[in-house]
């Protein structure tokens, strides 16, 4: 990795997932994202689904929240039906875009050589990749945690990947839409070990049952940088809670 070049904010990611949620109505979401003050300490962004992307990235342009996306192809363009690529994505205004959720990497079989391939087509596409790590539950029981999350950012990570352009997000699979969350040693030792393996610079985000309960929580662990927020950031009152602890 090579050093950071400029210095990164120090204010905290708090970044939205919204999934396969939102229609056009869901616009009333942003908007009361729009109408609030700008968290102190935090930056939002939030990643609805691409039918949205375009027109939230229009609405929020100039404000205090940016737009990402969920996923990308690797490609550019081509004949790919149904996929979109990173220069489409941020053609729409995508700031970010999230890479390797586990939720792509079960649905669709992607491998950490995809994930690879497709945080390089972010970089490539002038884009922010959260790049997304985590164990399963059987993983974590039987003491492999560090070693899985080891072997995905080596599989995932692209080599020249820069603190400006990548973000990784550590996401515990049995920690997402569970309510379920490890405690805060656990956080930190596994976000010690990608600090470490990272270098000084990448920011580090936390995801997985992410609330207005245990955000200020998990927000104090060392090295956690923000945080990746899926049910609880379709929400406005309940993502900008989250938004608040980090100050
Ligand atoms: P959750 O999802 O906050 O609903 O657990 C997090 C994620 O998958 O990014």
């Amino acid at each position: 990795m090579k050093p950071p070049a400029t210095k990164l904010p120090t204010s905290r990611l708090i970044a939205g997932n919204w999934k396969m949620n939102g229609l056009k109505v869901s616009v009333a979401e942003l908007d009361l994202l729009l109408a609030a003050a700008p968290p102190a300490g935090a930056e939002l962004l939030l990643c609805p689904p691409a039918t949205l992307v375009a027109s939230f990235a229009r609405r929020a342009s100039a404000s205090h929240v940016r737009i990402g996306a969920q996923d990308c192809h690797w490609a550019q363009s081509g004949a790919h039906t149904g996929d979109i690529s990173a220069e489409m994505l941020a053609d729409a205004g995508a700031s970010h875009i999230i890479v390797g959720h586990s939720e792509r990497r079960a649905d669709h079989g992607e491998t950490d050589s995809m994930v690879r391939r497709k945080a390089e087509a972010v970089a490539r596409a002038g884009c922010i990749a959260i790049l997304c790590v985590g164990e399963s539950l059987e993983q974590r029981d039987s003491g492999q945690t560090l070693d899985v999350i080891s072997r995905q950012l080596e599989g995932s990570v692209p080599t020249d990947s820069v603190p400006e352009g990548l973000v990784i997000a550590y996401e515990p699979v049995w920690a997402i839409g569970t309510g379920h969350t490890p405690t805060t040693a656990q956080v930190a030792e596994v976000h010690a070990a990608i600090a470490g393996r990272m270098g000084a610079g990448f920011r580090l985000l936390y995801g997985g049952s992410v609330k207005p309960s245990n955000a200020a929580e998990l927000l104090a662990v060392p090295h956690v940088d923000g945080a990746l927020v899926g049910g609880a950031s379709l929400k406005a009152g309940d993502f900008l809670a989250i938004a608040g602890a980090a100050a």
